[in-house]
């Protein structure tokens, strides 16, 4: 299996230095070690760090099952869920689909996504799309009381149920929940459906490698063995490449580079830097401190947040997913009038420019001050993807320790929740309606 690698020299600044980042390489070890032993702040959610090996043969066949179940019997597969009970999911099918696969035809269900956002328009459309058709839904809540995914259900059920009925409905839904606890549980419980378990030790947003992930993306079609075989490598390499990166980003911060932007060079990462973006952000985002991790799709964002990345305020650095190989040859024709001036580069492949535009954009960026991390990624399949999600996920499990946090709490997710339960007038929360009156 092709690995995933790491290079930290254009990181290297004044304070940033080869020595300052091999002076903070013990503490990542250590984190590391306190990870394993399970002696850190938030420990009871660390299930994650050796999920991959331990899955077994019997949960992947029957993940692979469901999903052939569904993939066969439906035109259409909608995945419910938000934050870690999504963009796992998402990401992996993004980076592994055809770009234009929603225009071509569909060789199983089309899996589509719902339960994200609170968009009136979108569930409408969507209930107008499957409205007619065999379509099956996987429901997903580590909780099983998250209101966004709760209203898309309650909404999709109501319409298969209508339309298929309701043994039809509920052989073809599937709830991925806590073992015991929830409203999604009773509900599954009670309606009969098939249900899959995500794991006490596993918080939403460390999942996508149990069923929440592996479900959906085994729906759209892709081999989930070999992610978590990714991912096992990974798990198995030891802790070279996570402590580079923990140690290198926590030197950064340290000397105020305080926004982290994952860069892509190709359109199909776009998910992974969402997921990304909840991985580091919920884990180190508190206590009034951790790094504010952004995301850039280049070449793209260069023609719109270039500027403010070569020039503006000195306090973000790069860290970039560079993919050696493409799975397509496309090759720039040369053309005799040459009116567009492109003949310069005629017979060269695109990712060849795409490799220029990157390794161009990385020495203005440098020297403009602004630090790069290269995450070299061979290619974007199966394997490379579940080698990236445990390294990120292990390296955040680190780089939280190093920062002085818990990186497996959320308590800032729940003020936004307070105020709109209270807001819509949810039994229970009567003081806090009384005291937001005035605010509208
Ligand atoms: O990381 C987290 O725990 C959260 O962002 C959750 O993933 C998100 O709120 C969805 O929660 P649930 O799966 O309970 O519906």
């Amino acid at each position: 299996m092709r690995m995933i690698d790491i290079d930290i020299k254009a990181a290297y600044t004044p304070e940033v230095t080869a020595e300052r980042v091999e002076a903070l390489r013990p503490a990542a070890v250590a984190a590391a070690q306190t990870l394993e032993t399970g002696t850190g702040a938030g420990s009871d959610f660390t299930g994650w760090l050796h999920l991959p090996s331990h899955i077994t043969e019997e949960q992947l066949s029957a993940i692979e099952a469901s999903a052939a179940l569904l993939r066969e019997e439906c035109e259409y597969v909608v995945a419910i869920g938000i934050g870690g009970s999504y963009l796992g999911a998402k990401a992996v099918i993004e980076a592994l689909s055809d770009n234009f696969a929603a225009f071509k035809p569909a060789k199983g269900a089309r899996l589509l996504f719902a339960g994200n956002n609170i968009g009136e328009d979108y569930l409408h459309d969507l209930m107008e799309l499957v409205s007619g058709h065999r379509f099956g839904i996987i429901v997903i809540s580590k909780s099983g009381t998250t209101t966004e995914p709760a209203i898309a259900f309650r909404l999709l059920k109501g319409l298969l149920e209508r339309e298929q009925g309701r043994e039809w409905a509920a052989r073809h839904t599937i709830a991925i929940t806590d073992a015991a606890r929830g409203a999604l549980r009773t509900l599954a419980t009670t309606e009969g459906y098939a249900t899959y378990v995500i794991p006490d030790n596993v918080g939403g947003r460390f999942s996508v490698l149990t069923p929440v992930g592996l479900l959906p993306i085994a729906v759209a079609g892709f081999n989930i063995r070999a992610l978590v075989a990714g991912a096992v490598a990974m798990e198995q390499a030891g802790d070279e490449l996570t402590a580079t990166y923990a140690a290198t980003r926590n030197a950064l911060y340290a000397s105020g580079k305080k926004v982290e932007l994952l860069v892509n060079y190709d359109p199909r990462l776009h998910f992974l830097a969402e997921w990304w973006k909840q991985l580091y952000g919920e884990s180190e985002g508190k206590q009034g401190k951790g790094i504010f991790p952004a995301a850039v799709d280049f070449t793209t964002d260069l023609h719109s947040m270039g500027q403010w990345i070569q020039d503006g305020e000195r306090t973000i650095f790069e860290t970039v997913l560079s993919v050696n190989d493409q799975h397509h040859e496309v090759t720039i024709p040369t053309d005799e009038a040459d009116l567009d001036g492109l003949n310069y580069i005629a017979g060269k492949r695109v990712s060849q420019v795409n490799h220029m535009a990157e390794l161009g954009t990385k020495i203005a960026h440098v020297e403009g001050g602004v630090p790069n991390i290269k995450i070299t990624i061979p290619t974007i399949d199966e394997d490379c993807l579940g080698q990236l999600i445990y390294f990120f996920e292990k390296a955040c499990g680190m780089s939280g320790y190093m920062l002085g946090v818990n990186p497996f709490d959320q308590p800032g997710v729940e003020a936004y929740k307070r105020n709109m339960f209270a807001l819509l007038g949810k039994p229970g929360y009567e003081e806090q309606t009384a005291a937001l009156k005035g605010h509208r």
